[in-house]
């Protein structure tokens, strides 16, 4: 076994996509990995952000203080694992913006072979969340990643009534955000963290340049 190294992407306004994080972390350390949770950039305006719940802006305040995701995380890290609040019934668009600047990893195949799994919150139970997450995972297959979901020996999954998904790990948080992330999606989430720690502690990462690649199938020896 090699030490797991996970890099854990975070985006969240209200903080709930934050716990799952959070606990996905909890649950990659439990499992002998060290854990980089770092966040992404916010661009949209302030508006998106309820000012009148303290809650809120303490969650607010905690993402903030997390370190800016950089490409250098995901090249340190033998598993990634990243996520963001559902909105539209996709990822959010800081989440997708951070995942577009890291292009030129893909033309150097760094990613290749690592490990990947993801994570989303949603408002409903059924608006979005598990497209999400499959919306999450299409990036690492890009990246010529080995994806990672939640297996059903996880007691959790098997009982869930809200969050958490074979797909990844979830949570249904309400439609003002009252319900927060409840024991059973913890628990998944931690399930995930752990799992992804294990695997990407069993395989060795296979980097190799797709530009490279791609001039090879051009030259006449690979013609014949
Ligand atoms: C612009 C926007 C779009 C959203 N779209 C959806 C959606 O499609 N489906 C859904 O269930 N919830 C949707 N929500 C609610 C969030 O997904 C939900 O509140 C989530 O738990 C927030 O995660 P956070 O606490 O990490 O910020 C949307 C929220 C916003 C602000």
């Amino acid at each position: 076994m090699n030490e797991a190294k996970i890099t854990i992407v975070v985006d969240s306004r209200y903080g709930s996509t934050l716990t799952l994080a959070q606990a996905i972390a909890a649950g990659a350390a439990d499992a002998g990995a060290e854990v980089r949770l770092c966040r992404v950039d916010i661009t949209e305006p302030e508006f998106s952000i309820d000012t009148g719940r303290a809650d809120f802006l303490a969650a607010q305040a905690e993402y903030r203080a997390l370190p800016r995701a950089s490409a250098q995380d995901l090249e340190w890290a033998t598993g990634i694992i990243w996520g963001s609040p559902t909105r539209y019934g996709l990822m959010s668009t800081p989440l997708r913006a951070f995942i577009d600047e890291i292009a030129p990893l893909w033309r150097q195949g760094a990613l290749i072979g690592k490990v990947g799994a993801a994570f989303t919150s949603t408002g409903g139970m059924h608006s979005g969340n598990e497209m999400t997450l499959l919306a999450l995972l299409m990036p690492f297959m890009q990246h010529g990643m080995i994806i990672a979901g939640v297996p059903h020996s996880v007691p959790a999954l098997v009982r869930t009534r809200s969050g958490g998904s074979p797909y990844g790990a979830s949570a249904v948080t309400g439609f003002d955000g009252a319900l927060g992330v409840d024991a059973g999606e913890k628990a998944i989430a931690r399930a995930l963290g752990a799992r992804v720690a294990r695997l990407a502690g069993q395989i060795t990462p296979e980097p190799a340049s797709v530009e490279l690649a791609a001039s090879a199938a051009e030259s006449p020896e690979a013609a014949s």
